[in-house]
This record gives structure tokens, sequence and C-alpha cells, in this order.
């Protein structure tokens, strides 16, 4: 499974790119807003730091606008990603987008109905809100199966990123039922790594190795 970090801040996508374990990165409005810098620079800064995919959201809500202020974004850097909202102009935008090879991350869904469209509208990336959905009493991961299921049936090529990430069992459910990519906060990827009896071993090793002579 391919593990993406879901934010905008360069330095937290320095430190995580240095692990060695990051495929891409994803954005949006809200993330971006928190950086207070220009969206273009920033998007291009990190499309130099990650080799892969950089999801980057169009904010026009008719779709000739989206069009078109996809394809300024999508000139910014080859690895750049367009995310567009689950609405019907955004599925029509997407058809036009996929069309000329530009590629979109169908975001803001929340039923497996949504992705359906989005896969058929040639969306490269189809991104579930899992966290959002689990916050209103519904079961974000039981979706993710939903929508892996429907993807198998028809042999379509659209990948499910599993976004609006809470915690390292939303990224291990969703490498479970297969998903192709997880899109992960900072501190839930920092979470990934803890585990007491790494620690307590990790402790125990040391102190015992320091009792070895060491001539
Ligand atoms: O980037 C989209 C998604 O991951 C947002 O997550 O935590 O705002 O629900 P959250």
């Amino acid at each position: 499974m391919k593990i993406f970090i879901d934010t905008a801040n360069l330095d937290r996508i320095r430190e995580v790119n240095s692990w060695g374990i990051l495929d891409g990165v994803t954005t949006n409005p809200t993330l971006v807003a928190k950086e207070n810098t220009n969206f273009e620079a920033l998007v291009k800064e990190i499309c130099h730091i990650v080799d892969g995919p950089i999801s980057a959201e169009v904010m026009s809500v008719k779709a000739p606008d989206m069009v078109a202020e996809a394809r300024k974004l999508a000139k910014l850097h080859h690895n750049v990603v367009i995310k567009v909202p689950m609405t019907e102009e955004g599925v029509k935008a997407t058809k036009v987008l996929a069309s000329e090879d530009i590629k979109v991350n169908m975001t803001l869904v929340f039923s497996a109905a949504q992705a359906l469209l989005a896969a058929k509208a040639g969306a490269r990336y189809i991104s579930p809100f899992v966290g959002r959905l689990d916050d209103v009493g519904q079961d974000g991961m039981k979706l993710i199966a939903e929508i892996m299921n429907i993807l198998d049936n028809y042999d379509m090529d659209a990948e499910v990123i599993v976004a609006s990430v809470r915690d390292p069992i939303h990224v291990v459910e969703a490498a479970r039922l297969g998903a192709h990519i997880a899109t992960v906060p900072y501190d839930v990827l920092k979470k990934m790594f803890a585990h007491p009896l790494t620690d307590i071993g990790i402790k125990r090793f040391q102190d015992d190795w320091a009792k070895v002579p060491k001539k």
C-alpha cells in the first residue's frame, strides 16, 4: 500500500520524506490556509521535495472553471494531481480532464454511489473520508470495503486514497482491505512507529550491552 502525507507543511513533508516511506502528498484548502503562503509556489516546492503524486484542489464550482483552474495547476509540475470535489460539476470536469490525461483525485467522497460515479468519469484517484464518516456515527472503513469490492467487480483502474485518517488503526484496516493508498496526517504517521514494548526492548538491550566488556 502506498502512503501519502496529508499536509501542506514543508517541514513535515521533508521530515517524513527523509524516512524513505513516502509515496505522495495530499493537500486541501484548509491545510494550505494554515501555511499562510502562495498556493502555487507551495505546490511547486512540494513537488521538488517528493517524487510522487501531489494533490492540489480546485476551488471553482462550475465545470468549465474547474477545468481551466486544473489545467493551470497541472502545468506547475508533471506530478500534480487535481483534487476535484464530488459534485455533478466535478464529475463533468473530471471527464474532460481525464480525456486530456490530467489526473484527478475526486475528493469529499462519502458513499459508494459517489465513488462509482467518480470511477466512471475517469478519476485516477478516489478519496473517501473515513474519519468524517466515523464522526457522524457511520463506519468509514465499511465504505472502503464497499468501494474496493465495486472497483474489483469491474476491473476499474481508479485507486482508492483512504482520507480523513485519524489513527493507525485506519491505516492498518486500509491495508487489510487492499486499499491502494492511505493519506495520513503527520501525527498519525508518528504514532505508527510507537509501541511500548519496542521502547522497553531497546532500553533493555542498551542496558545489557553496557555490561558487555569492551576490551
Ligand atoms: O485531505 C482530505 C482529508 O484527509 C481531510 O481530513 O481530518 O480534515 O477530516 P480531515
